[in-house]
């Protein structure tokens, strides 16, 4: 699990570096295939679900909250934000982590809502400790939201992580303290708060996969794997000063 994490966390760290005006975000899926091989791994995302994922890495930009699919013909510009959702499997294990990238300059309430999302995983995270139960995280990813007065994507969760990229339990980013299953050590799952600067409705493009907030307002998301140990929770796809 952490030599995948590892991995994970690299490549967010090569995209972020990456994301300048006048970028694909298929050139973008390029440099993670181009990783993910170089490690002997595998990305898990091609060919997922159906109609089947055609990239390793989910590109969404602006008011796309998830599962925006890479292309040579999306090119992006100053004052874009464009979320990284990465997936890489190493020896049968997976890590997923997701982080929202700025482009050139972008607005101030922009970098506002991707600073705030990134700080209400932290909130969550914080609730990760054995004996706790996973409303607990919800609740707490949600109540950092909605204080900013943003909307919590419902459509959507977290989700436990292992030798597959989506497993039981499901990690809400809303929900009522107390609630849903007891979080016990050698648990794996990824919390990722995905917020939108307006409402919480989200619509479902064409393509199947393209997930947009309804009001066109911007969206950001921020996750990472965690697993509980018993020293508490560690994120096995961050990396400190580098894709944090
Ligand atoms: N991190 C994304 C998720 O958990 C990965 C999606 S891969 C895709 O939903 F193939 F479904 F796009
Ligand atoms: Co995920």
């Amino acid at each position: 699990m952490r030599r995948a994490g590892r991995l994970t966390a690299v490549i967010l760290r090569e995209l972020r570096k990456a994301c300048q005006p006048g970028v694909t975000t298929g050139e973008l899926d390029d440099i993670a295939q181009m990783i993910i091989k170089e490690a002997g791994g595998s990305a898990p995302c091609v060919g997922y679900g159906e109609p089947p994922f055609p990239a390793a890495i989910c590109t969404s930009v602006n008011e796309v909250v998830v599962h925006g699919i890479p292309s040579k013909n999306r090119v992006l510009r100053n004052g874009d934000i464009v979320t990284c959702d990465v997936v890489a499997e190493l020896d049968g294990y997976m890590g997923d982590a997701a982080r929202t990238f700025f482009v050139g300059n972008v607005s101030e309430e922009k970098r506002l809502l991707v600073e705030r999302t990134k700080e209400c995983f932290f909130e969550g995270l914080k609730k990760a400790q054995e004996g706790n139960r996973i409303g607990d995280i919800s609740a707490a990813v949600q109540a950092c939201a909605e204080g900013y007065g943003y909307g919590v994507v419902r459509e959507l969760t977290g989700h436990g992580i292992g030798r597959q990229m989506h497993q039981e339990p499901d990690v809400p980013n809303f929900g009522k303290p107390g609630r849903g299953p007891r979080i016990k050590r050698g648990m794996a799952f990824c919390i990722e708060p995905m917020i939108n600067m307006g409402k919480r409705n989200v619509v479902i493009s064409d393509d199947g996969w393209t997930v947009s907030a309804a009001d066109g307002l911007p969206s950001a998301h921020y996750e990472n794997t965690v697993i509980i140990t018993e020293n508490g929770p560690e994120m096995t796809t961050y990396e400190e000063g580098l894709n944090g």
